[in-house]
Protein backbone atom coordinates (compact mmCIF):
# COMPACT_ATOMS: atom_id res chain seq x y z
CA UNK A 1 0.00 0.00 0.00
CA UNK A 2 1.05 3.90 -0.63
CA UNK A 3 1.91 5.61 2.07
CA UNK A 4 -0.33 7.95 3.56
CA UNK A 5 0.01 11.66 3.58
CA UNK A 6 -0.33 14.48 5.88
CA UNK A 7 -1.92 17.82 5.18
CA UNK A 8 -2.94 20.78 7.44
CA UNK A 9 -6.58 20.49 8.88
CA UNK A 10 -8.73 22.44 6.06
CA UNK A 11 -11.41 24.86 5.79
CA UNK A 12 -14.33 24.84 4.11
CA UNK A 13 -15.43 28.52 2.99
CA UNK A 14 -18.72 27.97 1.53
CA UNK A 15 -21.08 25.23 3.44
CA UNK A 16 -24.97 25.00 3.18
CA UNK A 17 -25.93 23.39 6.79
CA UNK A 18 -29.37 24.32 6.52
CA UNK A 19 -31.66 24.37 9.94
CA UNK A 20 -33.23 22.53 12.33
CA UNK A 21 -33.01 18.77 12.88
CA UNK A 22 -30.94 18.19 10.04
CA UNK A 23 -28.19 20.56 11.98
CA UNK A 24 -27.89 16.91 13.92
CA UNK A 25 -26.70 15.37 10.03
CA UNK A 26 -24.89 18.39 8.36
CA UNK A 27 -23.15 19.77 11.28
CA UNK A 28 -21.24 16.43 12.27
CA UNK A 29 -20.53 15.30 8.63
CA UNK A 30 -18.74 18.93 8.21
CA UNK A 31 -16.49 18.64 11.31
CA UNK A 32 -15.12 15.32 10.63
CA UNK A 33 -12.30 17.03 8.97
CA UNK A 34 -12.94 20.52 8.57
CA UNK A 35 -11.95 23.11 10.90
CA UNK A 36 -13.94 26.55 9.98
CA UNK A 37 -16.85 26.77 7.60
CA UNK A 38 -18.32 29.99 6.38
CA UNK A 39 -21.68 29.25 6.78
CA UNK A 40 -24.64 30.24 4.23
CA UNK A 41 -27.42 32.29 5.28
CA UNK A 42 -29.97 31.58 2.67
CA UNK A 43 -32.06 29.97 5.31
CA UNK A 44 -36.23 29.63 4.62
CA UNK A 45 -36.63 32.90 6.23
CA UNK A 46 -32.91 34.01 6.22
CA UNK A 47 -30.20 35.51 8.31
CA UNK A 48 -30.88 38.70 7.99
CA UNK A 49 -30.02 40.15 11.93
CA UNK A 50 -27.57 39.44 14.81
CA UNK A 51 -29.97 37.88 16.77
CA UNK A 52 -30.99 35.23 14.01
CA UNK A 53 -27.43 34.63 13.63
CA UNK A 54 -26.77 33.99 16.78
CA UNK A 55 -29.52 32.09 17.20
CA UNK A 56 -28.20 30.07 14.02
CA UNK A 57 -24.98 29.72 15.56
CA UNK A 58 -26.11 28.42 18.62
CA UNK A 59 -28.45 25.71 17.16
CA UNK A 60 -25.17 24.92 15.13
CA UNK A 61 -22.82 24.52 17.93
CA UNK A 62 -25.11 22.16 19.91
CA UNK A 63 -24.65 19.36 16.61
CA UNK A 64 -20.56 19.52 17.29
CA UNK A 65 -19.49 15.98 18.22
CA UNK A 66 -17.38 16.54 21.41
CA UNK A 67 -14.14 15.48 19.66
CA UNK A 68 -14.03 17.67 17.24
CA UNK A 69 -12.57 21.66 16.71
CA UNK A 70 -15.21 22.58 14.23
CA UNK A 71 -15.84 26.32 14.49
CA UNK A 72 -19.26 27.92 12.29
CA UNK A 73 -18.45 30.96 10.82
CA UNK A 74 -21.37 33.25 10.46
CA UNK A 75 -22.73 35.01 7.66
CA UNK A 76 -25.40 37.90 6.81
CA UNK A 77 -27.75 37.81 3.68
CA UNK A 78 -27.85 40.91 2.21
CA UNK A 79 -31.24 42.44 1.48
CA UNK A 80 -32.91 45.84 0.07
CA UNK A 81 -33.64 46.86 3.94
CA UNK A 82 -30.75 45.20 5.70
CA UNK A 83 -29.72 47.54 8.17
CA UNK A 84 -26.48 49.05 8.83
CA UNK A 85 -26.18 48.61 12.28
CA UNK A 86 -26.03 45.20 12.21
CA UNK A 87 -23.59 44.82 10.08
CA UNK A 88 -21.48 46.75 12.03
CA UNK A 89 -22.72 45.14 15.23
CA UNK A 90 -22.36 41.75 14.07
CA UNK A 91 -18.67 42.47 12.98
CA UNK A 92 -17.47 44.60 16.23
CA UNK A 93 -19.38 42.29 18.21
CA UNK A 94 -17.38 39.33 16.56
CA UNK A 95 -20.93 37.70 15.85
CA UNK A 96 -20.49 37.55 11.50
CA UNK A 97 -17.67 36.64 9.68
CA UNK A 98 -18.76 37.76 5.95
CA UNK A 99 -21.91 39.13 4.40
CA UNK A 100 -23.27 37.06 1.67
CA UNK A 101 -24.92 39.20 -1.81
CA UNK A 102 -27.31 36.99 -3.88
CA UNK A 103 -29.13 38.90 -6.91
CA UNK A 104 -32.92 38.31 -6.45
CA UNK A 105 -34.11 35.07 -7.16
CA UNK A 106 -30.52 33.84 -8.61
CA UNK A 107 -30.62 30.85 -6.45
CA UNK A 108 -31.98 28.72 -3.96
CA UNK A 109 -33.93 31.08 -1.15
CA UNK A 110 -33.06 34.16 -2.76
CA UNK A 111 -35.77 35.68 -3.31
CA UNK A 112 -35.16 38.14 -0.81
CA UNK A 113 -32.40 38.96 -2.63
CA UNK A 114 -30.93 42.32 -3.90
CA UNK A 115 -32.55 43.71 -6.49
CA UNK A 116 -30.38 46.80 -7.04
CA UNK A 117 -26.77 46.37 -6.90
CA UNK A 118 -26.32 50.00 -7.34
CA UNK A 119 -27.80 50.83 -4.55
CA UNK A 120 -25.92 48.61 -2.15
CA UNK A 121 -22.89 50.65 -2.27
CA UNK A 122 -23.14 52.87 0.86
CA UNK A 123 -23.56 49.63 2.46
CA UNK A 124 -20.28 48.23 0.41
CA UNK A 125 -18.54 51.48 1.51
CA UNK A 126 -18.97 50.59 5.20
CA UNK A 127 -18.13 46.76 4.89
CA UNK A 128 -15.07 48.68 3.13
CA UNK A 129 -14.32 50.57 6.39
CA UNK A 130 -15.15 48.07 8.86
CA UNK A 131 -13.23 45.19 6.96
CA UNK A 132 -15.92 42.90 6.97
CA UNK A 133 -15.74 40.44 3.41
CA UNK A 134 -18.28 40.33 0.49
CA UNK A 135 -19.24 37.26 -0.35
CA UNK A 136 -21.02 37.27 -3.96
CA UNK A 137 -23.16 34.41 -5.73
CA UNK A 138 -21.84 35.92 -9.39
CA UNK A 139 -24.87 35.42 -11.60
CA UNK A 140 -27.02 37.85 -13.32
CA UNK A 141 -30.40 37.08 -13.02
CA UNK A 142 -32.05 37.89 -16.39
CA UNK A 143 -34.22 36.16 -18.06
CA UNK A 144 -32.72 37.46 -21.58
CA UNK A 145 -29.50 35.93 -20.07
CA UNK A 146 -28.67 32.69 -20.99
CA UNK A 147 -28.34 30.41 -17.84
CA UNK A 148 -24.83 29.76 -19.30
CA UNK A 149 -23.75 32.95 -19.71
CA UNK A 150 -25.03 34.81 -16.72
CA UNK A 151 -21.43 34.68 -14.29
CA UNK A 152 -19.42 36.18 -17.51
CA UNK A 153 -22.70 38.63 -17.38
CA UNK A 154 -21.88 39.47 -14.04
CA UNK A 155 -18.42 40.43 -14.15
CA UNK A 156 -19.40 42.79 -16.95
CA UNK A 157 -22.23 44.32 -15.50
CA UNK A 158 -21.46 44.46 -11.85
CA UNK A 159 -18.24 42.53 -10.59
CA UNK A 160 -15.08 45.08 -12.43
CA UNK A 161 -17.62 48.12 -11.06
CA UNK A 162 -17.91 47.06 -7.30
CA UNK A 163 -13.80 46.54 -7.22
CA UNK A 164 -13.29 49.17 -9.01
CA UNK A 165 -15.13 51.75 -6.10
CA UNK A 166 -14.03 49.44 -3.36
CA UNK A 167 -10.83 48.54 -3.46
CA UNK A 168 -10.20 48.00 -0.04
CA UNK A 169 -13.21 45.76 -0.33
CA UNK A 170 -12.36 42.09 0.49
CA UNK A 171 -14.31 40.11 -2.69
CA UNK A 172 -14.93 36.42 -2.99
CA UNK A 173 -16.66 35.37 -6.55
CA UNK A 174 -17.82 32.48 -4.69
CA UNK A 175 -18.27 29.12 -6.76
CA UNK A 176 -16.78 30.34 -10.07
CA UNK A 177 -17.45 27.75 -13.11
CA UNK A 178 -15.96 29.57 -15.89
CA UNK A 179 -12.34 30.27 -17.67
CA UNK A 180 -13.58 33.78 -17.86
CA UNK A 181 -13.58 33.88 -13.70
CA UNK A 182 -10.72 32.17 -13.48
CA UNK A 183 -8.88 34.72 -16.21
CA UNK A 184 -10.82 37.70 -14.27
CA UNK A 185 -9.79 36.66 -10.35
CA UNK A 186 -5.86 36.45 -11.47
CA UNK A 187 -5.90 39.90 -12.82
CA UNK A 188 -7.28 41.39 -9.67
CA UNK A 189 -4.97 42.53 -6.85
CA UNK A 190 -4.99 40.39 -3.24
CA UNK A 191 -8.29 41.57 -2.13
CA UNK A 192 -10.22 39.38 -4.25
CA UNK A 193 -10.72 35.65 -4.80
CA UNK A 194 -12.69 32.65 -5.63
CA UNK A 195 -13.76 29.79 -4.16
CA UNK A 196 -14.19 26.85 -6.30
CA UNK A 197 -16.42 23.58 -5.70
CA UNK A 198 -16.05 20.00 -5.51
CA UNK A 199 -18.49 19.41 -8.09
CA UNK A 200 -17.33 21.83 -10.61
CA UNK A 201 -13.97 21.01 -10.19
CA UNK A 202 -15.15 16.93 -10.53
CA UNK A 203 -17.81 17.02 -13.23
CA UNK A 204 -18.91 19.21 -16.68
CA UNK A 205 -22.30 19.52 -18.16
CA UNK A 206 -21.99 15.96 -19.71
CA UNK A 207 -22.66 14.31 -16.90
CA UNK A 208 -25.36 16.28 -16.00
CA UNK A 209 -26.97 16.03 -19.51
CA UNK A 210 -25.56 13.76 -21.87
CA UNK A 211 -27.22 10.40 -21.81
CA UNK A 212 -30.25 11.09 -19.76
CA UNK A 213 -31.29 14.02 -17.32
CA UNK A 214 -29.53 13.79 -13.66
CA UNK A 215 -30.85 16.01 -11.38
CA UNK A 216 -28.32 15.53 -8.55
CA UNK A 217 -25.64 17.26 -10.37
CA UNK A 218 -28.02 19.91 -11.27
CA UNK A 219 -26.34 23.52 -9.27
CA UNK A 220 -26.13 27.11 -9.33
CA UNK A 221 -24.39 28.46 -11.08
CA UNK A 222 -24.67 25.53 -13.62
CA UNK A 223 -22.33 23.23 -14.75
CA UNK A 224 -20.35 24.39 -18.09
CA UNK A 225 -18.52 22.28 -21.09
CA UNK A 226 -14.90 20.71 -20.50
CA UNK A 227 -12.89 23.17 -21.30
CA UNK A 228 -14.11 25.55 -18.36
CA UNK A 229 -13.94 22.42 -15.90
CA UNK A 230 -10.51 22.15 -17.18
CA UNK A 231 -9.76 25.83 -16.40
CA UNK A 232 -10.82 25.39 -13.09
CA UNK A 233 -8.78 22.14 -12.48
CA UNK A 234 -6.18 24.02 -13.92
CA UNK A 235 -6.42 26.97 -11.10
CA UNK A 236 -7.26 25.05 -8.07
CA UNK A 237 -4.12 22.56 -8.57
CA UNK A 238 -1.89 25.33 -9.83
CA UNK A 239 -1.38 26.44 -6.32
CA UNK A 240 -2.55 30.22 -6.89
CA UNK A 241 -2.89 31.30 -3.56
CA UNK A 242 -6.96 33.41 -4.11
CA UNK A 243 -8.47 30.11 -5.39
CA UNK A 244 -9.52 28.12 -2.74
CA UNK A 245 -11.63 25.32 -1.18
CA UNK A 246 -15.59 26.62 -0.93
CA UNK A 247 -17.64 23.28 -0.92
CA UNK A 248 -21.21 24.77 -2.22
CA UNK A 249 -22.75 21.48 -0.82
CA UNK A 250 -26.34 21.96 -0.74
CA UNK A 251 -28.58 19.14 0.45
CA UNK A 252 -31.82 18.86 -0.70
CA UNK A 253 -34.55 16.59 -0.10
CA UNK A 254 -34.87 13.79 -2.66
CA UNK A 255 -38.14 14.33 -4.09
CA UNK A 256 -37.29 18.09 -4.07
CA UNK A 257 -34.36 17.05 -6.46
CA UNK A 258 -36.36 14.63 -8.39
CA UNK A 259 -38.87 16.89 -9.99
CA UNK A 260 -39.99 18.64 -12.82
CA UNK A 261 -38.86 21.54 -11.41
CA UNK A 262 -35.93 20.62 -9.37
CA UNK A 263 -33.91 22.46 -6.67
CA UNK A 264 -30.30 23.31 -7.43
CA UNK A 265 -27.61 22.24 -5.05
CA UNK A 266 -24.97 19.23 -4.79
CA UNK A 267 -23.87 17.48 -1.61
CA UNK A 268 -20.55 16.64 -0.88
CA UNK A 269 -19.32 18.19 2.17
CA UNK A 270 -19.87 14.66 3.95
CA UNK A 271 -16.95 13.36 1.63
CA UNK A 272 -15.43 16.72 -0.22
CA UNK A 273 -11.59 16.11 0.95
CA UNK A 274 -12.00 12.80 -0.97
CA UNK A 275 -13.67 14.38 -3.83
CA UNK A 276 -11.06 17.37 -3.88
CA UNK A 277 -8.03 14.83 -3.13
CA UNK A 278 -9.19 12.67 -6.24
CA UNK A 279 -8.79 15.67 -8.51
CA UNK A 280 -6.03 16.61 -7.43
CA UNK A 281 -4.32 12.85 -7.37
CA UNK A 282 -5.26 12.57 -11.27
CA UNK A 283 -3.75 15.70 -12.51
CA UNK A 284 -0.42 14.44 -10.41
CA UNK A 285 -0.51 17.43 -8.34
CA UNK A 286 -0.83 16.15 -5.06
CA UNK A 287 1.70 18.71 -3.33
CA UNK A 288 -0.95 21.57 -4.09
CA UNK A 289 -3.92 20.30 -2.31
CA UNK A 290 -2.42 22.04 1.16
CA UNK A 291 -2.25 25.24 -0.30
CA UNK A 292 -5.65 25.11 -2.12
CA UNK A 293 -7.81 23.58 0.71
CA UNK A 294 -5.64 24.61 3.86
CA UNK A 295 -3.36 27.79 3.69
CA UNK A 296 -4.93 29.91 0.88
CA UNK A 297 -8.50 30.99 2.53
CA UNK A 298 -7.38 31.38 5.84
CA UNK A 299 -4.50 33.33 4.27
CA UNK A 300 -6.93 35.39 2.27
CA UNK A 301 -9.04 36.01 4.99
CA UNK A 302 -5.96 37.08 7.19
CA UNK A 303 -6.86 34.36 10.43
CA UNK A 304 -4.42 31.07 11.42
CA UNK A 305 -3.71 28.57 9.59
CA UNK A 306 -5.38 25.61 11.24
CA UNK A 307 -2.69 23.44 13.79
CA UNK A 308 -4.09 20.17 13.14
CA UNK A 309 -3.61 17.27 10.71
CA UNK A 310 -5.30 15.14 8.57
CA UNK A 311 -4.35 12.07 7.36
CA UNK A 312 -5.07 11.18 3.67
CA UNK A 313 -4.68 7.70 2.75
CA UNK A 314 -4.61 5.94 -0.85
CA UNK A 315 -7.71 3.30 -0.27
CA UNK A 316 -10.44 2.62 -2.37
CA UNK A 317 -14.27 2.73 -1.20
CA UNK A 318 -17.17 3.09 -2.49
CA UNK A 319 -19.70 6.14 -1.38
CA UNK A 320 -22.96 5.62 -0.02
CA UNK A 321 -26.49 6.91 -1.84
CA UNK A 322 -27.61 8.09 1.11
CA UNK A 323 -27.50 10.30 3.85
CA UNK A 324 -30.70 9.78 5.73
CA UNK A 325 -31.85 11.80 8.83
CA UNK A 326 -35.56 11.39 10.17
CA UNK A 327 -36.74 9.78 7.14
CA UNK A 328 -35.40 12.27 4.86
CA UNK A 329 -32.91 11.03 2.30
CA UNK A 330 -30.13 13.21 1.53
CA UNK A 331 -28.83 11.86 -1.84
CA UNK A 332 -24.30 11.87 -1.59
CA UNK A 333 -23.20 13.42 -5.28
CA UNK A 334 -20.63 10.86 -5.91
CA UNK A 335 -23.00 8.23 -4.78
CA UNK A 336 -22.13 4.20 -5.90
CA UNK A 337 -18.93 5.61 -7.83
CA UNK A 338 -15.62 4.63 -6.28
CA UNK A 339 -13.24 6.53 -5.05
CA UNK A 340 -9.29 5.89 -4.20
CA UNK A 341 -8.52 8.62 -1.53
CA UNK A 342 -9.79 8.48 2.71
CA UNK A 343 -9.11 11.18 4.77
CA UNK A 344 -9.57 11.63 8.58
CA UNK A 345 -8.41 13.75 11.26
CA UNK A 346 -5.34 12.55 13.24
CA UNK A 347 -5.93 13.42 16.79
CA UNK A 348 -2.54 13.82 18.79
O1 LIG B 1 -26.59 24.94 -6.26
C1 LIG B 1 -26.76 25.76 -5.38
N1 LIG B 1 -27.42 25.47 -4.24
N2 LIG B 1 -26.28 26.99 -5.57
C2 LIG B 1 -26.55 27.97 -4.71
O2 LIG B 1 -26.12 29.07 -4.96
C3 LIG B 1 -27.39 27.75 -3.52
C4 LIG B 1 -27.42 26.36 -3.13
C5 LIG B 1 -28.54 26.03 -2.16
O3 LIG B 1 -28.67 26.74 -1.17
O4 LIG B 1 -29.25 25.06 -2.38
ZN1 LIG C 1 -23.85 28.38 -1.93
Amino acid sequence: MEKPFFITQPDDWHLHLREGEMLATTVPASARVFARAIVMPNLSSPIVTIDQAKNYKQNIIKHIPASSNFTPLMTLYLTDNIKQQDIITGKTEDIIFACKLYPQGATTNSEFGVTNINKMYPLFAIMERYQIPLLIHAEVNDDKIDIFDRELAFIDKHLIDIINNFPELKIVMEHITTVDAVEFIKEQNHNVAATITAHHLLYNRNHMLAGGIKPHYYCLPILKRSTHQQALIDIATSGHNRFFLGTDSAPHQLDKKQSCCGCAGCFTAPFALELYTEVFAKENKIGQLEKFASFNGADFYGIPRNTAKVKITKKSWQMPDFLDYDNEKFKLLGANETWNWSANIEHH
